[in-house]
């Protein structure tokens, strides 16, 4: 595996990994590798001849209270991982290599970033696009591949790929959870042990409006009122949202009649936690 500090080392790399007309896939990350994204890590490999992770922390996309300099970065056990997953080269540049002094220049999403954690997360998304576009531009991959987990995430980015014509394909990559259904995070490294057992609330949330939508039940509010409901039980947990949204526009309904997206956001001390799952009429 090789590893590039630098945008030209990477280049260079890249270069030499195409040189025999082979496919590329990116899984762009912040470290802190966990079971999520290995497994992002072998769709890309499915997908691709060779595979490219990036890792970076990136500043733009953290507010001024969020947990930037907090946020877990485990270099040594993220290099071993990749290794072991077959990754070709690892690219993990700084910030100051990332962003000149004087960058002033964003991609700035104009719809679907209003609502979720848009809304809790002002400047979010800008800066997830942001150098997501600027990944895709230094590693210039066929395929990049984006964990459900982040739904809205991967909504911007499928929009933006297709608004800026990126030549990129996206793939999704389904949830990955623990035994009892908590989504894997690298943020779930944040709670104490009683805020961990708690945690599984949000899954149950989600999991008891699927039932009662299986069950028949249409009506958004009815729906949502079961997910606060099982939030409320947690006596650690604050909900930041719990909505139900048009999946492909994310704008509200009142009834199901279209795929629709349960999302649900909630604050443990330190982490904030998110999940969702989408509920498909027949
Ligand atoms: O999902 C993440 O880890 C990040 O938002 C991403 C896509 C790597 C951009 O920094």
């Amino acid at each position: 595996m090789r590893i590039s500090y630098t945008i030209d080392e990477a280049r260079s790399a890249l270069r030499e990994l195409r040189a025999d007309g082979r496919s590329v896939a990116l899984v762009p990350t912040m470290g802190a590798l966990h079971e999520g994204h290995l497994s992002l890590i072998r769709l890309a490999r499915e997908a691709a001849d060779a595979v490219v992770v990036s890792l970076f922390v990136n500043p733009t996309q953290f507010g001024p209270t969020e947990d930037f300099s907090a946020y877990p970065r485990t270099m040594e056990q993220d290099l071993a991982a990749c290794e072991a997953e077959g990754v070709s080269l690892l690219f993990a540049p700084d910030a100051a290599r990332m962003y000149a002094p004087d960058h002033s220049t964003y991609v700035t999403p104009e719809s679907l970033d209003q609502v979720l954690c848009g809304a809790s997360r002002p400047g979010h998304f800008r800066g997830v696009l942001t150098v997501v576009a600027k990944l895709f531009n230094i590693v210039q991959p066929d395929v990049a591949v984006f964990g459900e987990k982040d739904a809205q995430q991967l909504r911007l980015i499928e929009r933006m790929v297709r608004d800026l014509d990126i030549p990129v394909q996206i793939l999704r990559g389904p949830i990955v959870r623990e035994a009892d259904g908590l989504a894997i995070s690298s943020r779930n490294r944040y709670l104490s042990s009683e805020e961990r057992a708690e945690a599984v609330c949000l899954h149950q949330a989600l999991e008891s409006a699927q039932a009662a939508f299986r069950g028949g039940e249409q009506h958004v509010e009815t729906l949502k009122g079961l997910m606060m409901n099982r939030i409320s039980e947690a006596p650690h947990a604050e909900l930041d949202y719990a909505e139900i949204v048009d999946d492909a526009t994310l704008q509200p309904v009142r009834r199901i009649e279209v795929p629709a997206l349960a999302a649900i956001a909630v604050r443990f001390s330190r982490a904030r936690l998110i999940d969702n799952m989408v509920l498909v009429p027949d």
